[in-house]
């Protein structure tokens, strides 16, 4: 009896870490820019350690091409939504707002 249950916590355990499927938001039904929509999130939420002034890992985000750059050849989309990792560190954004980046990266990064 003892062991089902261990068997049973470990089993809890791992399927809270392994790779939950963060909430999408409700799908953006227009056109996504970073003027518009980006620039916002990333100043709002990013630049207190990803601004020219010690940025954190190097990452500068505060001009357009700096924001594609990480979204299209970098991890930017990738740990804004990664549960286990997020970016900002304190936790995931609203889906609203990841699905804005979503948008804006299927709109092909209009600035
Ligand atoms: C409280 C400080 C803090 C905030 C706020 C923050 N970051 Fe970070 N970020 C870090 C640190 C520290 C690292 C390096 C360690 C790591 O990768 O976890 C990092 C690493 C990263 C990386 C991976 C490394 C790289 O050079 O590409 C990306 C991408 C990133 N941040 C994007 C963002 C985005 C986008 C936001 C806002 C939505 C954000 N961060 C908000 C501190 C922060």
């Amino acid at each position: 009896m003892k062991k089902i249950f261990y068997i049973s916590i470990i089993a809890l355990i791992a399927s809270c870490t392994t790779a939950e499927i963060p909430f999408a938001g409700a799908p953006v039904d227009r056109t996504v820019t970073y003027s518009q929509d980006i620039q916002p999130i990333m100043f709002n939420n990013c630049l207190t350690c990803h601004s020219s002034v010690n940025p954190r890992n190097g990452l500068i985000l505060e001009t357009y091409s700096q924001v594609k750059n990480s979204a299209q050849n970098g991890t930017l989309i990738d740990r804004m939504n990664d549960v286990a990792n997020p970016m900002p560190q304190s936790g995931l954004l609203t889906p609203d707002k990841r699905a804005l980046v979503d948008k804006w990266k299927a709109d092909g990064y209009l600035e």
